[in-house]
């Protein structure tokens, strides 16, 4: 794998994109960031962006970002836990992981890691740039290895790329580089900071069907807004509108837009299961984040033909509310 100098060389932009695995995690209050030089003992590259319109992180392995900062936004728009971790293998807990090429726990192989195991292991930089607009671009490819491939005995090729700006878009896109169809679920299971977990509510999904996986599984539709009292994770199906996170501590709205995901996820994971995690942040991270995931669950996984590819696209913008 490539060094952190040699990614400098090869995609470094001025001080607007630059590689590390020494790095404080950009877009971040540094009362927030989570203690110690994040990168250092992992060995870990991060990715740090640092435009005129914001500043965010990306970790290599994972292709996971940790952190945006629009700069018009006093406080992060992406979460991070406190207590996140960078170690070789592991998921970062915030920030966005990739899920891929299943959602959740896998259909057949107990063993398998839940969500797939793009999130924990090394992609490389293929690309990075300027859009006409100022904001940042950088594209990685999921690196296969003889562990991926005997979870994923399929040809396939998996980019992400991240632009990031005043609006910060990530596009998810799977190959089919063999000869067979095969079939995925997936998400972009991005952590949202909030305010307060009882003082927002998401609206979008009014009339929608959902999967409530808190105790068994049952199927139900969604009333009006969503607002959270307790343990919250559903799998809204069928669906690709837009999602408004209202914050009425922060006093802004997230959007979250998307095409190419008919699934939504919206976990949040309240104080005991919190609490057993260990990695959500002391005293009460949890109240502070909101995941609102754009995803292909359940009846929604996508099936990939031979030679064809399939897009997930996110955009996330934050705007003030008077
Ligand atoms: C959500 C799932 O997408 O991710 C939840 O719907 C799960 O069931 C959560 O608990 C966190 O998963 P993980 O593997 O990152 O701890």
């Amino acid at each position: 794998m490539a060094t952190a100098q040699q990614l400098n060389t090869q995609f470094g932009i001025n001080k607007r994109l630059r590689f590390s695995d020494d790095a404080p995690v950009k877009g971040m209050p540094p009362d927030s960031r989570p203690a110690g030089s994040l990168g250092a003992a992992s060995g870990l590259i991060i990715a740090e962006i640092d435009n005129a319109q914001a500043t965010a992180s990306l970790c290599l392995q994972g292709a996971h970002l940790m952190s945006w900062r629009p700069k018009n936004q006093a406080v992060p728009v992406v979460w991070l836990s406190r207590d996140a971790k960078l170690a070789a293998g592991k998921s970062i807990r915030g920030g966005a992981p990739v899920c891929w090429p299943w959602f959740g726990a896998h259909a057949i192989e107990s063993g398998f890691p839940g969500h797939g195991y793009a999130r924990t292991v090394p992609w490389q930089v293929i690309e990075s740039g300027s859009e006409p607009d100022g904001a940042t671009r950088l594209t990685l490819r999921l690196v296969e290895s003889e562990k991926t491939r005997a979870q994923w005995p399929h040809a396939s090729k998996l980019d992400l790329t991240v632009i990031v700006g005043e609006t910060l878009r990530m596009e998810l896109t799977t190959e089919n580089t063999g000869a067979t169809d095969f079939v995925i679920s997936e998400a972009l299971h991005t952590y949202l900071q909030i305010g307060d977990i009882g003082a927002v509510r998401v609206t979008g999904l009014d009339g929608c069907d959902y999967w409530d996986k808190v105790g068994s599984s049952t199927l139900r539709k969604q009333q009006r807004a969503i607002t959270f009292s307790g343990e919250t994770d559903r799998v809204y199906i069928n669906t690709s509108a837009e999602c408004v996170i209202e914050d009425g501590k922060l006093k802004r709205r997230i959007h979250v837009a998307k095409s190419g995901s008919l699934s939504t996820v919206v976990w949040t994971p309240w104080a005991e299961k919190a609490g057993k995690m260990g990695d959500m942040g002391q005293p009460e991270g949890w109240r502070e984040m909101l995941c609102v995931e754009s995803a292909n669950a359940i009846e929604n996984v996508v099936k990939v033909a031979a030679g064809a590819r399939h897009t997930l696209i996110v955009e996330y913008r934050a705007e003030p509310v008077q």
